[in-house]
């Protein structure tokens, strides 16, 4: 039998920053969020689409929750290859900011992905520069 060999695929955004709502990008630049997460590619910590797939994949119903607690809480060890880097801990948003935030990254579930569920590639522009 054949084998595939491994590729390494980086998924890269079609997304831009302008699409983020205004809401949202204040939070994210005012906690610098973006100095660790990307949209679809990974960075220093996971990407957010990847974030809103496995807690939707995980926890269903509850992935809203589970989100909104590893924001105020922070987080280590759910995701190893990003196990140097710890998720700081944001325990001065409101309720209103987390809602939002857990939202929007929900809704970031099929970015980088197509209809099959495979990486687009291809050069794109996210453009957080790093
Ligand atoms: C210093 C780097 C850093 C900053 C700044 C940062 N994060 Fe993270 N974040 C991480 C790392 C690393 C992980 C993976 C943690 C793990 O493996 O458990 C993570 C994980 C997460 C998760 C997923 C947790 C889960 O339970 O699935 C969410 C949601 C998240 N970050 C949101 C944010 C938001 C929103 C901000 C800004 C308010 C932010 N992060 C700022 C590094 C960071």
């Amino acid at each position: 039998m054949k084998k595939f060999s491994s590729v390494v695929i980086v998924c890269i955004s079609l997304v831009y920053s302008s699409e983020i709502p205004d809401n949202i990008n204040k939070i994210l630049n005012d906690n610098s969020c973006m100095s660790c997460h990307n949209i679809t590619t990974p960075y220093k910590a996971p990407p957010f689409a990847k974030i809103a797939r496995r807690n939707l994949k995980w926890y269903g119903d509850n992935a809203q929750e589970r989100i909104i607690d590893s924001i105020k809480n922070g987080s280590i060890g759910k995701y190893p290859p990003f196990g140097n880097t710890t998720m700081p801990s944001f325990p001065y948003l409101n309720k209103q900011q987390l809602d939002n935030l857990s939202k929007w990254i929900l809704s970031l579930k099929s970015y980088g992905y197509n209809k099959r569920g495979n990486c687009y590639r291809g050069r794109g522009g996210y453009n957080y520069e790093h």
